[in-house]
């Protein structure tokens, strides 16, 4: 079995979460998987050990979790960006739509130095709405966005050609529905 069928065979769908309509694509099962975990952080940072990446952005709050290992593994400086309030020196701010309502993310305004590469990693990309306002974060502050990292594509919300579009940067996942 591959990689990606085996976090598909892992993920557990719980439907009507957190609206009815929204099927949920739950990593928790995954999490608790510690030789699965070991296996998915191998194969996301593979695209990533030859880039040259200076920091990799986590985006609240599922995207912390494997961004951490992600920055971890390469060997550079995790960014957190985090929901409206969370951050506690000086931010700049994006909204954005989300699939299930409106939301907004900030990053302190001296995470990242003028002219940085940076890797903006998250669990899920849906519509794209969420990962476009980090990188506009990330150019708001002088930095470049490098790539874009996912777990999951939900490809039917073409978030990905929003992203390319928006970015010129094609974005990486590990597992596509
Ligand atoms: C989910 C998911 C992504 C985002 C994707 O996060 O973790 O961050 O939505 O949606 P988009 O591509 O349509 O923007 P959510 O805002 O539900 O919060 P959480 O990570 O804190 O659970
Ligand atoms: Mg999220």
């Amino acid at each position: 079995m591959s990689i990606s069928e085996k976090v598909k065979s892992v993920i557990r769908d719980v439907p009507d979460f957190p609206k009815p309509g929204i099927l949920f694509k739950d990593i928790t099962p995954v999490l608790a998987n510690t030789s699965l975990v070991h296996e998915i952080v191998q194969e996301l940072v593979k695209d990533f050990k030859s880039g040259g990446y200076d920091a990799i952005i986590g985006i609240e709050s599922r995207g912390f979790i494997f961004g951490s290992l992600l920055a971890y593994e390469l060997e550079i400086p995790f960014i957190p960006v985090r929901k409206a309030g969370k951050l506690p020196f000086h931010t700049i701010s994006e909204s954005y739509n989300l699939e299930y309502g409106k939301a907004t993310i900030e990053i302190h305004q001296d995470a990242l130095k003028p002219g940085s590469r940076v890797l903006i990693h998250d669990d899920l990309l849906a519509t794209g709405g969420t990962a476009a306002a980090a990188a506009r974060l990330v150019h708001k502050l002088g930095a470049e966005t490098a790539a874009f990292s996912f777990l999951i594509n939900l490809s039917f919300l073409k978030g990905d050609n929003i992203l390319f579009d928006e970015f010129g940067v094609k974005p990486n996942y590990l597992i596509s529905y």
